[in-house]
């Protein structure tokens, strides 16, 4: 690790000149995803008429599901694979190729080509996502402390490509303005869903072409092992193992077996029960990695409602004007990376002043926890006034804010405390247990949402309650576990 610090050279910003390089390639990945997930759901249930595919919201529900879960969850098999085998370096590439391909596809009209799109992706996030964030880790030597800036620097790529991507994909897909060129080109208007799927393959595309440019800055990390051989039964095991997790989520949906989805939450409570019987201290530590992955997972449950319920919330239920000026409803989507670019600088700030005196990992959880629980509390008068019809955008520009105090408390934090509680030998599946708490959060988010609907003011307002009493449930156990889960951590603060 010592080594690969020596052979990046310091760029003029004092950090490896390999960080812009990861910058740029994941500032358009997260580009091409967000954007494109930011029509995934009204794409799906928009009327055939309307380009759209007239899915019913509960079958939505179900593909926009088992697709967040998918692409969070084969990132485990991806990280695998080019620990053994192919080098982080070969693996984003390759992802990036797929994904961009995935976006091209979904470029095309038919049913065939929208479920083909929707695996690529899912594939090449899989195999990109957990690779481009190891190498910037293998950019930085463990004790540099430029180490957690350089991770900050790197979730700022993250959120401006998720900032503007939405911008671009929405007005391409949804506005009025971009459908009259299409028309007074001799297009199918209604085709304009395809264009902002295209445009996030664009986007995927120009991260490739960086990457490629610049792959020369990463000299010393990501390669393959020097004596890469796939050990094959494992490696089976470990794809096995994914492709059965996943298969048994998504048969979760069929009537008859919705008893597997207590899987989601008996998985990591066994977790921690077994490892808080240990008395090492490295049994200590699981057992707390199982609590915070439990936490989380709930915390991307209600999260993760952003890209379907809330969605279909600002497109059905909200005014798509602001000061007069008429804006399509994926748009809401660029709130959230904008609020955390907008404020993660005032947290870094703040937990530095802090210093010492800073709360606890479990605090900071609970506190993520406690800004979901107002972000939702928040919903249930702008639910009821839908009764009178739409309602001001101001109520989800509030619900995004806190949103992203919460996400800003719990997300950066718990990805280096989970590193930190890692047994050496174990860092990469712990990253992998992260993204997985966030995979089973992503189908537990569609569940929830599975039956929502608009029309009933009255309905939606339970609805958001409920989110809200969920969060305040959570919000209760994690603080009530905060002084046991310090305990367990020992020394990592
Ligand atoms: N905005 C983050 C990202 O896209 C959300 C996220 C956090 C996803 C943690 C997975 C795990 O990277």
């Amino acid at each position: 690790m010592t080594a690969t610090t020596k052979l990046a050279p310091p760029a003029s910003t004092g950090h490896p000149a390999g960080l812009s390089t990861l910058f740029f390639t994941e500032m358009w990945e997260r580009f091409s995803y967000y954007g494109m997930r930011a029509l995934l759901t009204l794409f799906m249930v928009a009327p055939v008429a309307e380009g759209g595919l007239g899915f019913a919201t509960p079958d939505a529900a179900r593909f926009y599901g088992n697709y967040t879960m998918a692409v969070y969850m084969l990132p485990i098999a991806g990280g695998y694979l080019a620990d053994h085998w192919l080098g982080a370096r070969r693996a984003v590439l390759i992802g990036g190729m797929i994904i961009a391909c995935g976006h091209f596809t979904l470029a095309l009209h038919s049913l065939t080509s929208f479920f083909l799109g929707l695996v690529l992706i899912a594939l090449g996030s899989g195999l990109l996502k957990p690779n481009i964030s190891a190498m910037v880790g293998g950019l930085y030597a463990k004790d540099d402390p430029r180490r957690d800036a350089g991770f900050s620097i790197f979730y700022l790529g993250v959120n401006l490509g998720a900032f503007l991507a939405p911008l671009v994909t929405g007005y391409l897909a949804q506005s009025a303005a971009f459908k009259s060129w299409l028309a007074s080109q001799g297009f199918d208007p209604a085709q304009s869903w395809h264009w902002g799927f295209a445009a996030a393959g664009v986007g995927m595309t120009l991260g490739l072409a960086s990457y490629l440019w610049h792959a020369d800055r990463l000299a010393g990390v990501g390669h393959a092992p020097p004596d890469a051989q796939l050990p094959l039964a494992k490696t089976a095991a470990v794809l096995a193992g994914t492709v059965a997790l996943m298969g048994l989520a998504a048969l979760s949906d069929r009537s008859g077996y919705e008893a597997l989805r207590l899987m989601f939450v008996i998985l990591p409570v066994a977790a921690v029960v077994y490892f808080a019987r240990r008395a090492d201290l490295d049994g200590q530590r699981l057992a707390a990695v199982f609590a915070f992955f439990l936490a989380a997972m709930v915390f991307w449950a209600l999260f993760e409602q952003a890209g379907f319920t809330l969605a279909l919330f600002a497109d059905q239920a909200t005014r798509g004007d602001l000061f007069g000026i008429a804006f399509p409803s994926s748009w809401f989507q660029a709130l959230n990376p904008l609020f955390v670019i907008a404020l993660a600088p005032v947290f870094a700030w703040g937990w530095v002043r802090m210093g010492t005196r800073q709360p606890s990992s479990a605090i900071k959880f609970t506190l993520g926890l406690a800004f979901l629980t107002l972000s939702y509390l928040l919903m249930v008068p702008a639910a009821a006034l839908t009764a009178g019809g739409k309602v001001s955008p101001l109520w989800l520009v509030g619900l995004f804010f806190l949103q992203t105090v919460g996400e800003l408390c719990l997300s950066p934090v718990g990805l280096s405390t989970m590193t930190k509680l890692a047994p050496p030998s174990l860092v990469g599946l712990i990253l992998g247990l992260w993204f997985l708490a966030a995979s089973f959060g992503s189908k537990i988010a569609a569940l929830l949402g599975g039956e929502f609907q608009t029309a009933d003011a009255g309905q939606l307002a339970a609805f958001f309650g409920g989110l809200a009493a969920v969060a305040a449930l959570a919000t209760l156990g994690m603080g009530l576990a905060a002084p046991w889960l310090k305990r367990l951590m020992g020394d990592v603060k």
